[in-house]
């Protein structure tokens, strides 16, 4: 055999291999220690010093030639596929890219605002970030107050204003009220949904949260406007069979103070892991008190207003047919949960 038909003996040969098993094989007859390429040069021997050397460089050349064609298509086998899978593969239907939706809590504030806003409230809302000042010290709770503890306040690790003090993690949207009345004069109908911060942790207490804050201030303002609100609110959001009540409480920033209860959507009043007792805590109401009127600028006498705070996961859970019973749920990221709202 000469060389040229060495090659063209191996392309044909190698046309009619499907696997590496048989690629190994070929090899083995072309390049082996017995194969084709060293019977070719065993054939040096007999010939003259001349004629060895332009016999020699032409088998070298064909020895990497027969190498490169075999790796080639050693390669090729590696990436094949028999056909009749790549036909499978081409009939198979195509992966549709899922399509997401509004978070629940959006959602959930979404609602909200339109509950309110035909009742005249402008939503805002309110840094994330506040001041000592605005949180407590302007709502009547000063430096030393006791009552602060009930915030559970995160504080930031960043030097102190000497006017408005630490600066906190919002511990409520209750912070807005004076900014709100400090951006403008009365008459104000405020509805501040913001993200608040506490430490705090259990199935119906996340550490970041939002609350959903109103604020009404202008002349003649009472109690009765107050409860006329919270109730169309409730019977719009909840639904007409759902009850609400109202308990005297305590804010340092409202007098009278409430806080304001719903009927558990889980168990419909009988008690459960939720709500302990059939009615789970909405959030505080009340009046709001001359002394936030005055930090925030107000003639006290000359006006009066009520304010409401409420968690927006807590109200929406208490909906019903929700029936979630953890509201740490909702800040899972767990795709399982969110697909279903
Ligand atoms: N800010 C209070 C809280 O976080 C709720 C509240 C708001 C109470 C407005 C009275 C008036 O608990």
């Amino acid at each position: 055999m000469n060389m040229d038909e060495v090659k063209s003996a191996l392309d044909e040969k190698l046309k009619s291999i499907k696997t590496t098993k048989e690629l190994e094989a070929l090899k083995l007859e072309y390049l082996g220690k017995k194969g084709v390429l060293n019977q070719i040069f065993s054939k040096m021997t007999g010939l003259s010093p001349d004629e060895r050397k332009e016999y020699g460089a032409k088998a070298n050349l064909l020895k990497r030639e027969l190498e490169e064609m075999i790796s080639e298509y050693a390669e090729r086998i590696n990436n094949y596929r028999p056909s009749e899978y790549e036909d499978l593969y081409k009939s198979l239907p195509g992966k549709k890219p899922d399509i997401g939706h509004i978070h629940i809590i959006t959602q959930a504030i979404r609602e909200i605002v339109d509950i309110f806003v035909p009742l005249g409230f402008t939503r805002v809302r309110y840094p994330e970030v506040e001041w000592e000042y605005f949180a407590f010290e302007a709502l009547n709770m000063p430096e030393t107050h006791p009552a602060r503890d009930d915030w559970e306040t995160f504080f930031i690790d960043v030097p102190a204003d000497k006017k408005l003090g630490k600066m906190v993690l919002t511990p409520h949207t209750s912070s807005g009220q004076v900014r709100e009345m400090l951006k403008g004069k009365p008459p104000i109908r405020m509805l501040n949904i913001s993200r608040c911060g506490r430490r705090q942790m259990d199935v119906s207490h996340a550490p970041s949260f939002y609350q959903f804050e109103g604020l009404v201030v202008d002349e003649g303002i009472n109690t009765t406007h107050l409860i006329g609100v919270l109730d169309y609110f409730a019977k719009n959001f909840f639904g007409p069979d759902r009850k609400i009540r109202i308990r005297p409480y305590d804010f340092r920033f409202t007098e009278p103070s409430f806080e304001v209860d719903i009927d558990c959507g889980i168990c419909h009043g009988k008690g459960c892991k939720v709500c302990k007792g059939g009615w789970l805590e909405l959030g505080g109401a009340g009046m709001v008190h001359p002394y936030v009127l005055t930090s925030g600028g107000v003639d006290s006498e000359k006006y009066s207003g009520f304010a409401f705070g409420w968690g927006v996961e807590r109200t929406y859970m208490m909906k019903t047919g929700t029936q979630i019973d953890d509201i740490r749920y909702l800040f899972a990221n767990d795709l399982r949960f969110l697909e279903q709202f």
